[in-house]
């Protein structure tokens, strides 16, 4: 059967953190996740409650889920959905170099520690953002999801 939806229909990106430390990141990543197409975010073994500084009401418009473990999470990870860690890791693929995939779920890690190995190992790619020391993780996420916007809208018009 001959598809009858443009293929830019079959996206979604999900976004989240391990570990997070303050509300202000979370409530950030949350709120640039929503504002730039983000069909969820999540925690990982983080004890979150929203703020009632929350004027945009994200809370009401895109979900958080929360994991309590890395097990938890990586067993609701879709069918035909990447997992991407965002990461300073040697083995990380530069941003500029990166194909977005179609479905993917951008994990970051914690802002003292970052990613674990054991979460790293359940990434299908690493992705790392240039320079030095590291970025707020709130930034680091809002830089991979507006590099995603771009390369997917310029991938949509080179098609059409
Ligand atoms: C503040 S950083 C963690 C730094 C931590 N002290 C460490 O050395 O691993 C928090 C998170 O932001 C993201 N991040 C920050 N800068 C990044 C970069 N240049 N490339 C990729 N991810 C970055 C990663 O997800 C990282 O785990």
């Amino acid at each position: 059967m001959k598809r009858k939806w443009d293929s830019s229909d079959e996206r979604y990106f999900g976004i989240g953190i391990y570990r997070p430390k303050t509300v202000e990141n979370v409530g950030s990543l949350w709120r640039t996740a929503y504002v730039l197409g983000a069909s969820f975010v999540f925690l990982i073994d983080a004890k979150y409650k929203k703020k009632s500084s929350d004027v945009l009401k994200v809370w009401a418009r895109i979900p958080l889920f929360q994991f309590e473990t890395i097990e938890a999470f990586i067993q609701t990870v879709p069918y035909s959905c990447q997992l991407i860690g965002v990461e300073m890791d040697d083995s990380a693929t530069p941003i500029q170099d990166f194909f977005h995939p179609d479905r993917a779920i951008y994990l970051l890690g914690s802002e003292n520690n970052g990613l674990p190995k054991s979460l790293k190992s359940k990434c299908q790619e690493l992705v790392i953002l240039p320079g030095e020391p590291s970025l707020n993780v709130a930034a680091a996420g809002s830089i991979v999801v507006y590099d995603r916007i771009l390369k997917k809208v310029n991938r949509s018009l080179l098609i059409q």
